[in-house]
């Protein structure tokens, strides 16, 4: 992916970090796939009084895509200046996995970034 792209990406993940709905861990999430039309989604995390019903932002953007008609993932950016780097987590990495073909992952702050492919995030994932 070139740098262009990859700053699309972190932009979007970084405004809809905005969106967050996080009233209970304060740490706002944003997230943002770039999928095989070409297109952005983006994401932000949404908590829920009843804990377990809280939903990440990879999860969001992964659905507001695929329910848009998108099949293909190609990169994905999440973004937290919530005081550590946002990897994905391992629900998210799993409901990536479904829809990518070894994407390029990037979790940024702000300031550090770093990058790596789904599959070592996730090795030997089942599907
Ligand atoms: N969260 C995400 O949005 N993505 C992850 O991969 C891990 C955690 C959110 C869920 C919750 O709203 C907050 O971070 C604290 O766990």
């Amino acid at each position: 992916m070139d740098e262009k792209t990859l700053s699309l990406l972190e932009d979007a993940a970084k405004k809809a970090a905005e969106k967050a709905y996080c009233p209970y861990s304060g740490y706002r999430v944003g997230a943002a796939v770039l999928a095989g039309s070409g297109k952005i989604y983006d994401g932000c995390n949404i908590e829920n009084a009843s804990y377990s019903l809280t939903m990440c932002a990879e999860r969001t953007a992964l659905f507001k895509a695929v329910s848009a008609g998108e099949r293909e993932i190609l990169a994905v950016c999440v973004y937290s200046d919530g005081g550590k780097l946002p990897y994905p987590c391992g629900a998210c990495r799993q409901a990536l996995s479904e829809f990518c073909n070894d994407a390029q992952i990037t979790v940024t702050d702000g300031k550090e970034r770093v990058t790596a492919l789904l599959s070592e995030l996730l090795p030997q994932c089942f599907r």
